[in-house]
């Protein structure tokens, strides 16, 4: 049965690390010979299996862990060694059936960290209901991205699935417990725990926060089961509660389960319903947190089944059909479907909540952005009109502004925050020279004075007009408190 790998003995499973290491199954070497080190999604094919054909023992690694091809025993025979075949065969990673060699799993490797989970031909099979997702999906991506990588004592990944993020939390964790209803899940964690050499993951099954009721923690990750429709058929995405409940639940629970100035850091679809705006629905969520919510552009009901709905397909799965996931959005009065990654801080006092676009993907790590994002909001709460005037900002490090030309004239200027979360603005040439002004010694009093001399504008209303700019600059990130860069 997929996901029911065996856990070996730890120097079973040393030994087949060591040798993934020596054939070169990782990050790097795997880039360098296909183009990328993620295995090819159901219906991908092509270059990936072109580029492995050569039989060498590093080719049938990626052949059966990374593609999910079969071989012949016999060159199975011939290019791995008895005891690595043995040792696959007795966990459940291999199976042999006939004279052919498949594997039951996965292996993804992500940075250096190697992650076995189900394959995605499970998708499609009696199977699926219970797949565990593979470490290179873009929703556990964009999560990892995103984390922050403070030093903690404490972190919870719920939801663990193969436990991508504990055991990327467990490297700035003293320890991590990862968490999952799913029995498959659990077992992955520890197998993939054993296998990146991490004694500092400890693995529960249940729901929720069921497994760690009388503990709380510096950071709670979780990539949940947020997809919203009618289905309650695959454990990794359907929760089997109505619409978001499932993270509207994790968003109202986890406070009690964080530190002070803990952190829970969620990846989140949330609906937005006919006479109520989705900021609304988001603030009803949350209670005794500061929330720093990145929000994506929302979708529209029919283009989210549509996206969902071509997810998953196969002859053995019934993923319940298109039409009936459009009523349920109809009856239930939804008008959009929207994505985004909610970090809360569970804070004593006044809370603020800060919405920030994020207009592109996330392709570097952007834990620091969001830490700075929520110190930008934390200065902008403290600080009244008069002790912002006060202070001394800087433009931030990695601010690109390139001139906007139409007709041969400069018409604007295009700044870019290269941080991880793409923020972007355009504005004209007046708010670029303001911008200019801030040279980590004037304060913000100074800066607009120096910008006055250059205009005949009001004082007053200049004055509120550049702060009211400046504001939006400190939240996107543009500008910062000179002592916290
Ligand atoms: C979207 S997957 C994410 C898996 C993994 N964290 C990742 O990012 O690849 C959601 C995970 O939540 C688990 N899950 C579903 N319902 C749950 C519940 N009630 N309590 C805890 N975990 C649950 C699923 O088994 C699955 O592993």
């Amino acid at each position: 049965m997929a996901g029911m790998i065996q856990l070996p003995d730890s120097s079973a499973i040393r030994e087949f690390r060591a040798f993934l290491d020596a054939n070169e199954y990782d990050t790097v070497h795997l880039t360098e010979r296909l183009g990328r080190a993620r295995p090819p999604t159901p219906g991908e094919t092509g270059q990936m299996f072109d580029d492995s054909k050569v039989i060498t023992t590093a080719n049938v690694l990626i052949r059966l862990f990374l593609l999910g091809s079969t071989i012949d025993q016999a060159t199975a025979r011939e290019f791995l060694p008895k005891p690595v075949v043995n040792f696959c065969a007795r966990s459940g990673l291999l199976e042999i059936v006939d004279g052919i060699v498949r594997a039951s799993v996965v292996i993804v490797p992500i940075d250096d960290l190697l992650f076995v989970s189900d394959a995605f031909r499970i998708l499609g099979t009696r199977e699926a209901a219970g797949f565990v997702l593979p470490a290179s999906t873009h929703s556990a991506n964009f999560l990892r991205l995103l984390t922050m990588r403070t030093p903690v004592d404490s972190a919870l990944d719920l939801g663990c699935g193969c436990g991508m993020h504990a055991l990327f939390a467990a490297r700035h964790s003293k320890k991590v417990i990862a968490t999952d209803i799913s029995e498959a899940a659990i077992r992955y964690t520890r197998f993939n725990a054993m296998l990146n050499d991490m004694n500092n993951i400890e693995c529960r099954q249940g729901s929720m926060f069921e497994p760690v009721e009388d503990l709380r923690f510096n950071l709670i990750v979780s990539n949940p089961p947020f997809v919203i429709g009618p289905g309650e058929t695959f454990v990794y995405r359907d929760s089997n509660l109505e619409l978001d409940g499932f993270c509207k639940l994790l968003v109202q629970q986890a406070p009690a389960y964080l530190a002070e100035n803990g952190h829970l850091q969620m990846l989140c679809e949330w609906v937005e319903q006919e006479g109520q705006s989705w900021e609304e629905r988001l603030n009803d969520w949350v209670r005794g947190c500061d929330a720093w919510i990145l929000h994506s552009s929302p979708v529209t009901p029919a283009d989210y089944v549509e996206q969902r709905s071509s997810d998953i397909s196969g002859d053995d799965v019934n993923t319940g059909s298109a039409d009936d996931w459009t009523a349920y959005f109809h009856v239930n009065n939804v008008r959009a479907v929207h994505p985004g990654m909610i970090t809360l801080r569970c804070r004593e006092g006044l809370n603020w909540t800060h919405l920030q676009p994020l207009l592109g993907d996330v392709e570097t790590p952007a834990g620091q952005a969001i830490m700075d994002g929520i110190a930008a909001i934390d200065f902008l709460e403290a600080y009244d009109d008069e002790a912002i005037l006060e202070a001394v900002l800087c433009v931030a490090d990695g601010l690109e502004a390139e001139q906007i030309q139409a007709d041969g004239k400069a018409v604007g200027v295009y700044l870019r925050l290269n941080n991880g979360l793409s923020v972007e603005a355009e504005i004209d040439g007046p708010v670029a020279a303001f911008l200019n002004l801030f040279d980590r010694k004037r304060t913000v009093q100074e800066c607009i004075e120096k910008f006055g001399a250059l205009t005949d504008a009001d004082p007053d209303r200049l004055t509120s007009d550049l702060l009211a700019i400046l504001k939006v600059f400190v939240s996107r990130g543009f500008l910062l408190p000179a002592d916290v860069e």
